[in-house]
């Protein structure tokens, strides 16, 4: 018998207990498929906090990491390596032109876009250093990014913040406006805020927000950490922005969890007249863009080509949107069905009680986050199958079962 209490003993003697674990261990994925190791199965519907974005052990990942495992693992950043270049290459290819550095997570991300914002600011009299970041973001758990990020519960207990960041409220540009001052240095926002809640912004609010910073001389950073990488639906958030008035593009992006595909890689990437400033001794990161990880990465961006699945996404989450809306028996119970590719958002109208320990025993991995609100971010390899199953697993959940 699979000695599951025992683990769970061992860990609560061994590990820090910041996480609010669920008393369960996992063992085994293939694709969506996730096992315990009581023999349980559950189908993934989270994908690890968006990072699985292909799933459990998608072969070519398999084969990428495999490749270069016996290739080359890791130099110094004081050599050049093949596999970061070719990653950099594909950014290049869905985004705009730009430039990359890699690290391992979203925070660290987000720390250079903030340090190289900074720098950029440094050009100006009086010198800019201030960021402007939104209510309900999140960025990340370094002493900065909490301070960046809009919600005093993530920062109670580590006071006093870093200097410098300053919160709006979201989808007022006249909010953002009268924030601005000879000291700002740039504006930091999710295209969907996700940890708030699956929050959408309206294409209106982020053209003008693209405006004021081009009035401003403001750097424009968008948190793609979630977004990123295909599960909107489209290949980054800011994609969706570019409808009426031509594209919104960010002056910097910065990118986690799916990037890596759940290995540890994070990228900020920058227009390269800003790129520029960030010259060798201003920023580093020992085992960022390491061989094995940027071959991963690389990879996972041609599978998502190959496969067309930004489109996926975009079919799967308007069909569960579509389904979740019309489905009678939890009508009573849910606010607003909402979110973009395989990134979505049920409000429900009350705080369930024990809503993930509920879903698992249905056979189902779900998140619950701002009180109210069950995120669905499976990987965008899920069988339409499984999704429609892991959608009826859902649906009873939600019903109260
Ligand atoms: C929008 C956003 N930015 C940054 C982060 C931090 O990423 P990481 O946990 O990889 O540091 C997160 C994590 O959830 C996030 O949702």
């Amino acid at each position: 018998m699979f000695p599951t209490q025992e683990i769970l003993d061992r860990a609560a003697k061994v590990l820090i207990g910041n996480y609010a674990r669920q008393p369960v261990v996992m063992v085994r994925g293939h694709g969506s498929d996730l096992y315990d190791g009581d023999g349980r199965h559950y189908i993934d519907l989270f994908a690890g906090f968006g990072g699985a974005i292909l799933g459990h052990c998608h072969p070519a990942m398999i084969d990428a990491a495999g490749a270069q495992m016996r290739r080359l693992w890791h130099v110094g950043n004081t050599f050049h390596n093949e596999p970061q270049v070719e990653l950099a290459e594909r950014l290049n290819r869905h985004a705009f032109a730009g430039q990359a550095f890699f690290c391992h997570s979203g925070l660290e991300a987000n720390e250079a876009a903030c340090k190289l914002a900074r720098l950029r600011g440094q050009q100006f009299s009086p010198k800019r250093w201030k960021i402007i970041s939104l209510a309900h973001s999140f960025h990340g758990r370094s002493l900065a990014m909490i301070s960046a990020t809009g919600n005093p519960a993530i920062q109670q207990g580590f006071e006093p913040m870093v200097p410098g960041f300053i919160h709006v409220e979201a989808g007022s540009i006249e909010a953002l406006q009268s924030a601005v001052d000879d000291e700002t240095a740039g504006i930091l926002m999710e295209p969907i805020q996700g940890e708030g809640g699956v929050l959408e912004h309206s294409p209106q609010y982020v053209q003008q927000v693209r405006q004021l910073c081009d009035e401003r001389g403001l750097a424009l950073i968008f948190d793609e950490v979630w977004t990123g990488c295909g599960r909107t639906g489209r290949w980054f958030g800011y994609q969706w922005f570019a409808a009426d008035r031509g594209a919104v593009e960010p002056d910097m992006m910065t990118l986690g969890k799916s990037l890596g595909g759940g290995l540890p890689v994070g990228a900020l990437y920058a227009k390269p007249q800003i790129a520029a400033l960030l010259t060798p001794g201003k920023h580093g990161c020992t085992l960022g863009g390491n061989a094995i990880c940027m071959a991963v990465a690389k990879t996972i961006f041609d599978v998502i080509d190959r496969d067309r699945l930004t489109d996926r996404a975009a079919q799967l989450g308007q069909h569960a949107i579509e389904r979740l809306r019309s489905e009678s028996s939890i009508g009573d119970k849910v606010r607003q069905v909402r979110g973009s590719g395989l990134m979505l958002g049920v409000e429900l109208n009350e705080p369930p009680e024990k809503f993930i320990e509920r879903a698992l025993a249905n056979g189902i991995v779900v998140n619950l986050t701002a009180q109210k609100v069950v995120r669905l971010a499976p990987a965008l390899t899920i069988g339409a199958d499984q999704w429609d199953r892991g959608l009826d697993a859902l649906v009873r959940t939600i019903a109260g079962e």
